[in-house]
């Protein structure tokens, strides 16, 4: 495929993906979306992989996400309806659509990323949950959920019940154990892995600095 007619296809993802996620409160707004897909190219860059394939994933990845869709299914359908009526080249749009069902599956025992490229968008997707933006991102969902920054007597979300998560007893610093701190040892590119050590090194020295402040130690 000629290489404008990529960059069409694109830049028109990147339209129809921003308006599509105009009043997204999830935390994939597209802010999320244009960080993921400048990581992904950075992160492709360095790893040899294709430009393409990972800046069309990156953009339509969260468009299939369950909170945006009655189903996931649903979701996939319309990705894979858009790369159709879009003429992407059935080969670019099976890749693409095996990259985003494979990451969008929650609960951390997801299939690996079969791909190169596959591997790469879920690097700079999890990167953008770690490091000072990560940070902003679990605070801002966390107060849209109504829940606390933190609690020195909540439990760890590991100990906790079911109904006492569900109760919202979860609070925004308790997040960073259950899943942020864990995104580092999951990436799959070196690249990402370096980047992924800088921004977690960062979390901790924030964590450090929050309890410090909290106990006015500092
Ligand atoms: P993803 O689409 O990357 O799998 P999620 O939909 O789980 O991520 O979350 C989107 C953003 O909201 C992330 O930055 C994540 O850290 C944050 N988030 C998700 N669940 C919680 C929670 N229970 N408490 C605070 N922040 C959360
Ligand atoms: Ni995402």
């Amino acid at each position: 495929m000629k290489q404008n007619i990529k960059e069409q296809i694109i830049s028109q993802a990147e339209t129809d993906v921003k308006i599509a996620l105009e009043k997204e409160s999830t935390g994939h707004d597209w802010g999320h979306i244009q960080r993921v897909t400048r990581l992904a190219r950075t992160i492709a860059l360095q790893e040899g992989a294709d430009l393409y394939i990972c800046q069309l994933a990156a953009l339509l990845h969260d468009l299939a996400d369950a909170k945006l869709n009655p189903s996931e299914e649903y979701g996939l359908r319309k990705v894979s309806a858009w790369l159709e009526e879009h003429d992407v080249e059935p080969e670019d749009a099976g890749h693409v659509m095996e990259i985003i069902s494979t990451m969008s599956f929650k609960g951390g025992n997801s299939s690996p990323m079969k791909t190169l490229e596959g591997q790469v968008v879920q690097d700079a997707d999890r990167l953008d949950a770690i490091g000072a933006i990560g940070i902003a991102r679990v605070f801002t969902y966390s107060g849209a959920k109504g829940r606390a920054m933190h609690d020195p007597e909540v439990k760890p979300r590991e100990t906790m019940t079911e109904s006492e998560y569900r109760n919202g007893q979860d609070t925004a610093i308790n997040h960073f154990y259950e899943k942020l701190l864990k995104l580092k040892d999951l990436m799959n590119t070196s690249y990402g892995k370096a980047l992924a050590e800088q921004r977690h090194q960062f979390m901790l020295e924030y964590l450090e600095q929050f309890y410090a402040e909290w106990d006015g130690e500092k």
